[in-house]
């Protein structure tokens, strides 16, 4: 996530993640599953402007945004207004701007995302003393993917999601990953994906089997990521069978010079890991004029550097430019 100063506020860029590896467990009992995952953040952004406001006013504005969406960011702020974060006595208030750029029911995580980008940046508006691990709860409460784009860069998430293990060392901003995204324009809803899930494998035990983000640590897992080896998803087979379409697009992508080809979260989008910047830039120009479909060049993007969300210690400006 980064913050750059602007006239009345500040802009975070909140970015889209994609999953490399997804592992689910079976159903808890408060109807949430275990995952292992590790999550990737991208220069996809969406842009939340948080501006000054009189004491007591909560303004979202913003176009074309889904219902969930927006109550997610407005969500975020009003946690944050109920927290013990916020001195007693104190309403301060914010106008918030919200510029979509990542797709929704594409599993890129822009909802959460943007939650993520409203706890930081109010944080940080009103000044107050918030830790990132002061705003994980808050973050968590939110939604299962919230916490991991507190930090974004690549991290290993378990628990539902809550619990996140930072690996950005093994993943240096000098050498990035190059994705083609492809979102086929398809919404598909997370909770209905995990109910699929669980139809179609009964009492599965998938996470009781050894998981190899465990057997060789964070470097070599990302060398062989870079070899095209590693590369999982749980639900890319049961959402592949509900959406035929799905499952074209996924061949499609397959006959391309990729590294691999996933899709991303519970879905729609697919994505494809490219060698170089150059192989993501020709093979997106292609399916361009092929695909019916928003296609969406990428890299992985490292961590933001928000250990102290409030007083101090956020990025104050330094939007990295990658694009060439
Ligand atoms: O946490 P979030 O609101 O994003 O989750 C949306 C839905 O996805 C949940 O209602 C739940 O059905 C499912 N989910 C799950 N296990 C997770 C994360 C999400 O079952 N770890």
């Amino acid at each position: 996530m980064r913050i750059q100063p602007i006239p009345g506020g500040l802009r975070v860029l909140a970015p889209a993640k994609v999953n490399l590896y997804l592992e689910v467990g079976p159903r808890r009992a408060d109807g949430y599953h275990d995952l292992d995952s590790l999550f990737q953040a991208i220069d996809l952004h969406d842009e939340l402007e948080v501006l000054g406001a009189p004491e007591g006013t909560l303004e979202l504005e913003e176009a074309g945004i889904a219902e969930g969406e927006r109550n997610l960011v407005v969500r975020a702020a009003r946690r944050l207004l109920e927290s013990g974060l916020v001195p007693p006595g104190r309403r301060p208030g914010a106008r918030l701007r919200l510029k979509k750029r990542i797709p929704e029911g594409a599993g890129l995580g822009g909802g959460s995302s943007d939650a993520a980008a409203a706890l930081v940046g109010l944080a940080r508006l009103w000044r107050l003393a918030a830790s990132r691990r002061e705003l994980l709860p808050l973050a968590a409460s939110l939604g299962s993917d919230v916490p991991f784009f507190l930090s974004g860069g690549t991290a290993r998430c378990r628990g539902r999601g809550e619990l996140v293990e930072s690996w950005s060392h093994a993943f240096p901003a000098g050498a990035p990953f190059h994705y083609v995204l492809v979102y086929p324009r398809i919404k598909v809803s997370t909770k209905r994906a995990y109910e699929a899930l669980d139809a179609s494998r009964g009492s599965a035990d998938a996470l009781t089997a050894p998981s190899p983000l465990d057997s060789m640590p964070p470097v070599a897992v990302r060398t062989e990521l870079g070899r095209g080896h590693l590369f999982f998803n749980r639900f890319e087979t049961v959402v592949c069978s509900a959406f035929p379409e799905l499952r074209r697009l996924h061949e499609t992508l397959c006959k391309e010079a990729f590294v691999k080809v996933l899709m991303s979260g519970s879905g729609s989008t697919i994505y494809g890991l490219a060698r170089s910047a150059e192989e993501a830039r020709r093979i997106a120009g292609k399916l361009r004029t092929q695909l019916e479909a928003d296609v969406f060049l990428a890299r992985s993007e490292p961590p933001g550097d928000e250990e102290n969300a409030g007083q101090g210690g956020l990025v104050e400006d330094g939007i990295l430019d990658w694009d060439p």
